[in-house]
């Protein structure tokens, strides 16, 4: 994770650079810093907690440079501390920023170690610092130092490094972590992510693997892994009209819950006509391999996967496909069997995470048919290296907690289910049904966004306690599985989900006056039988907050029943989700907890 931006410039560099990091913040909080360069000396200052502890820093010492580099840290080597945060230095020369994961930190440590070099942190990115010096020292430039390095180097990273020696240039160097230039007005600049410098520019040039590039005021060149001077695409990129402010919300997750109906409005914008789903919106030439597909490979993480695993059903059901499920950090490493015709789908909100692109780098090697992602973000390493992509267009989403992403992936997703059936020349009316209950859905979203009240009165029961259950069947078991994951996520209250009819082969042990339990009950085929395991656990004296269709009764003993508003039953695990998005969010609120940069998580996961 980490967020690192770099600036080499003719004005002063140290307020773009902090409000670069504040844009980042969501890529890891624990601790932050600054490195610039002032002819005779780096001004170095780092602070343990969120950016706006090092802009307090900033302003009361008022350091002065153009030239300078920063990061935003979500720890994985050594606690977040001040001596942990970058940049790291060597020697009061070389200052460094690192966004990855070094594998091979300990040999090489101890090789640095034998050569002279003492560690002050407990990272692993402290080594780079030093490595670069030890090179530097050794009359190498620069950019010699850099490739050097990275002959060394083992793992992930994206690094920006600045020498006391040189007061002009930045050097920076990509390798699975992302990376990218943006090309300003006398002065050039390098981020994580084009939000950090969306407000500087619109015109980015995204590195690829391998690649090394100096930057200065006037001019940046780009090397590849081979030491060869390249030219990469300028891409125009207009971040500043993306909202990204909370405006009259108290956080960025309730203003994205409230944002539903119109983000999924724009995910099925452009992409349905008349009765049915347009041709090729996962781009050029995708009808045609879809009429060649015969299974498919969901791969994702967190909620992503938890939408995958509702598009399962669909694709079984709509698409008349059988379709796997992985979690991307597992997926590798069972030895999958590929069978011919198999089309791989991940899906992320970022499309940097590390664990998902590994997946898509260890498939591609496969004998799939292809490749396809659902995406929020059009420029992410995803995007580009899947053969096959769709927008969710839901907008930045800067909570930590995924709430319009993963309804917009469920629309996506479903878009691709009729895509499919719409090849394979399936389900016709089946299709024109679903776009229907689509064009709706917006609506629909609405008037379900109107059972906050309600959900006010329970919010506070569930606030004072310290674990809870979600339970859903079929296909609103990933959904019950997504309730659980959001109230953990930002309220830190322990939450599980089951399948209901598994209850009594297990957790039923766990059900007292203390367990709240909160139950998805549509109407469907199972309701009756769903219906049937809450009663078990209302005779075993549980809680039971029930969001059910108008058609279900039950006599609640305690908790109660909340009728949800009628919607398609295959669109209904979209319906369904939001109530459980509002629940976490009151809950959380309650409990005092940083809803939008909860404890330890970070938005965009890039390291595996
Ligand atoms: C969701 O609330 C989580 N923050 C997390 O599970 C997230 O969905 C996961 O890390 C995957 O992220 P991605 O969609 O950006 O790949």
């Amino acid at each position: 994770m980490c967020g690192i931006i770099a600036a080499a410039s003719n004005r002063n560099v140290g307020k773009l650079l902090v409000q670069g990091l504040h844009k980042m913040e969501y890529r890891g909080y624990d601790s932050a810093g600054i490195a610039l360069h002032q002819i005779d000396k780096i001004a170095h200052l780092r602070t343990l907690g969120k950016v706006n502890l090092l802009e307090e820093k900033m302003i009361a010492e008022k350091p002065k440079s153009k030239l300078g580099i920063a990061h935003t840290r979500w720890a994985t080597h050594g606690e977040p501390s001040e001596e942990n945060a970058h940049p790291h230095k060597s020697n009061e020369r070389v200052y460094i920023v690192h966004n990855g994961i070094i594998e091979n930190y300990l040999d090489l440590k101890e090789f640095l170690k034998k050569e002279g070099y003492t560690f002050s942190s407990q990272t692993d990115s402290e080594l780079i610092a030093h490595m670069l010096e030890y090179f530097l020292n050794k009359g190498n430039s620069m950019l010699d130092s850099m490739y050097l390095t990275k002959e060394k180097l083992e793992g992930a990273y994206a690094i920006a490094a600045i020498d006391k020696e040189d007061d002009k240039n930045v050097m920076i160097a990509r390798s699975k972590s992302p990376l990218l230039i943006g090309v300003g007005v006398d002065e050039f600049l390098a981020a994580s992510d084009p939000l950090a410098i969306g407000q500087l520019t619109n015109e980015f040039v995204f590195l690829e693997d391998g690649d090394v590039a100096e930057l200065s005021s006037e001019s940046y060149t780009i090397y590849d892994a081979e030491k060869t001077e390249v030219q990469r695409e300028v891409t125009q990129i207009d971040i500043s009209s993306q909202s990204t402010s909370k405006g009259d919300y108290k956080h960025f997750m309730e203003k994205e819950i409230y944002e539903q109906p119109d983000a999924i409005l724009n995910t099925i914008d452009g992409r349905v006509g008349g009765e049915d789903v347009l041709d090729n919106i996962f781009g050029l030439g995708s009808s045609e391999i879809f009429e060649k597909v015969k299974r498919i490979q969901i791969v994702a993480c967190g909620t992503s996967l938890h939408a995958g695993r509702v598009a399962a059903n669909w694709f079984s059901s709509i698409s008349e496909l059988p379709t796997q499920t992985d979690y991307a950090s597992e997926y590798r490493y069972r030895n999958p069997h590929v069978d011919e015709d198999s089309l791989l789908v991940t899906i992320s909100q970022s499309g940097e995470t590390a664990d998902t692109l590994a997946a898509l780098r260890y498939a591609k090697e496969k004998n799939y048919l292809s490749t396809l992602c659902i995406c929020n973000v059009p420029t992410s390493s995803l995007a580009r290296e899947s053969d096959y992509s769709i927008f969710t267009n839901a907008g930045p989403e800067i909570g930590v907690a995924s709430t319009k992403a993963f309804t917009t992936q469920l629309a996506a997703l479903m878009l691709l289910a009729l895509s499919l059936a719409k090849s394979r020349k399936i389900n016709p009316k089946l299709r024109t049904r679903v776009i229907t209950a689509l064009r709706s859905l917006p609506d629909t979203i609405q008037e379900t966004l109107k059972l906050k009240d309600t959900i006010l009165e329970i919010a506070p029961e569930i606030a004072n306690k310290d674990n809870a259950l979600f339970l859903g069947r079929g296909i609103f078991y990933p959904i019950a599985k997504e309730g659980a994951l959001k109230l953990k996520e930002i309220s830190y209250i322990h939450a599980e989900a089951y399948p209901a009819g598994e209850l009594k082969h297990g957790p039923l042990a766990l059900i007292d006056e203390e367990m709240p339990v909160i139950a998805l009950a549509p109407e469907s085929e199972i309701a009756e039988k769903l219906v049937s395991n809450l009663e078990e656990v209302k005779a075993r004296g549980g809680t039971i907050y029930v969001f059910a269709d108008p058609s279900i009764t039950m006599d609640l003993k305690s908790g109660k029943l909340i009728n949800m508003p009628k919607c398609d039953f295959l669109l209904t695990p979209i319906i369904y989700t939001i109530p459980l998005q509002i629940l976490s969010y009151e809950v959380a609120l309650l409990r005092g907890t940083d809803i939008d940069q909860p404890r330890n998580l970070a938005k965009s996961v890039t390291v595996e």
